[in-house]
């Protein structure tokens, strides 16, 4: 089968479009013919050494979701037959022609959404789930800041966030990626660059604060979330965002807000997986959650899609084809 391969870490020797031995499903995993690969920030920082859970071997297949058709089933694997449309997360890298998925996470892709859609649902929605469900709790009537609403997390956790029937306040960095959290149902758009994202809230809230913020850059933003947020207020943050070294936490805040500060990663979450997959199916099946792609990359382009992932310049999700 045809992969992309990592040979060398660091971003200065590109990955290759390689020839390799075709993919075999373990026990619990699918074997998927590739639709599309979702492409994330964590592949980028994989690749650069600098993601958490960095230091697998060389050569790698990168990518961690993707969608597809079935074509094969590993041992112990009942609840699904070959031919069908899945989407879910991947053991051993998704940038192949076929990968192996984790049948446990897995779900049949309801007809409405293409394999490109299908690739961008993984991350971008157990993440948004994680922070705002199994973390924050938030529920109907609560105002919730997600912060990056126009990436590919920002885009989930707006929609989960509003058909909670939570008031939902996002930031973007320009008038497109603002129109983009509009159309996902961001009730207001903040511009974090040309305006105080705190006094923003603050001001919106009537001077209470929000209860719940959805962290995409811990680094920069997690000192002025604490003036962003109300009494009892919680704090997901997924990312260290840009920049060096820890982030300033004002601890006389953290205190007077009575605030929560939550950290999450998906490897920690794979337990809670089966539950996410089974509260999210229906809403797809409804048609109810929109999964925008900005650009689909063939293989040969791989190089590309990270150097598009790593600028910021676009909306919603990136993925990779195998043509
Ligand atoms: N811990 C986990 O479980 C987990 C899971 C998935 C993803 N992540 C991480 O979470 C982050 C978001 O993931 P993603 O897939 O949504 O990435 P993405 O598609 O690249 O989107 C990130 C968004 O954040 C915005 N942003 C960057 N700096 C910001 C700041 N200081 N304040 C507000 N917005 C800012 C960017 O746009 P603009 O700056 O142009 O507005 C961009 O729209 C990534 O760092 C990713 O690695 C963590």
């Amino acid at each position: 089968m045809k992969a992309v391969r990592v040979h060398q870490l660091g971003l200065d020797v590109p990955m290759h479009l390689d020839e390799v031995e075709d993919a075999r499903p373990g026990p619990g995993e699918l074997l998927v013919k590739l639709g599309a690969a979702g492409v994330n920030p964590s592949d980028v920082a994989t690749r650069m050494g600098t993601h958490v859970h960095a230091g697998g071997g060389l050569p790698y297949i990168p990518g961690l979701e993707a969608a597809g058709e079935v074509v094969g089933l590993g041992e112990g694997v009942k609840e699904f037959r070959a031919g069908q449309r899945v989407f879910g997360r991947c053991a051993g890298g998704s940038y192949a022609e076929l990968v192996r998925m984790d049948a446990g996470t897995a779900a049949v892709l309801p007809e409405p959404y293409s394999y490109r859609e299908g690739a961008g649902i993984t991350l971008p929605f157990r993440t948004a789930w994680n922070a705002l469900f199994f973390k924050a709790h938030a529920g109907p009537g609560e105002t919730v800041l997600v912060q990056g609403g126009a990436g590919g997390v920002g885009m989930a956790a707006i929609q989960l966030a509003k058909l909670t029937g939570c008031r939902v306040f996002a930031t973007a960095s320009s008038d497109e990626k603002a129109a983009f959290c509009r159309d996902m149902g961001a009730d207001v758009v903040i511009n974090y660059r040309t305006e105080d994202f705190a006094a923003r809230c603050k001001e919106l809230t009537g001077g209470r604060g929000v209860e719940v913020i959805v962290e995409v850059s811990g680094r920069e933003n997690l000192g002025k979330d604490l003036d962003a947020l109300c009494v009892n207020g919680r704090i997901v943050v997924m990312a260290a965002g840009r920049g060096e070294g820890a982030a300033a936490l004002p601890v006389p805040a953290l205190m007077t807000k009575d605030a929560q500060v939550f950290g999450i990663t998906g490897v920690n979450l794979v337990p809670r997986m089966p539950e996410y997959v089974r509260r999210l199916v229906p809403l797809l099946r409804q048609n109810r959650l929109k999964i925008y792609v900005d650009r689909a990359f063939s293989f040969a382009d791989a190089e590309a899609a990270h150097a598009l992932a790593r600028s910021g310049d676009f909306l919603g999700k990136i993925v990779l084809v195998p043509a």
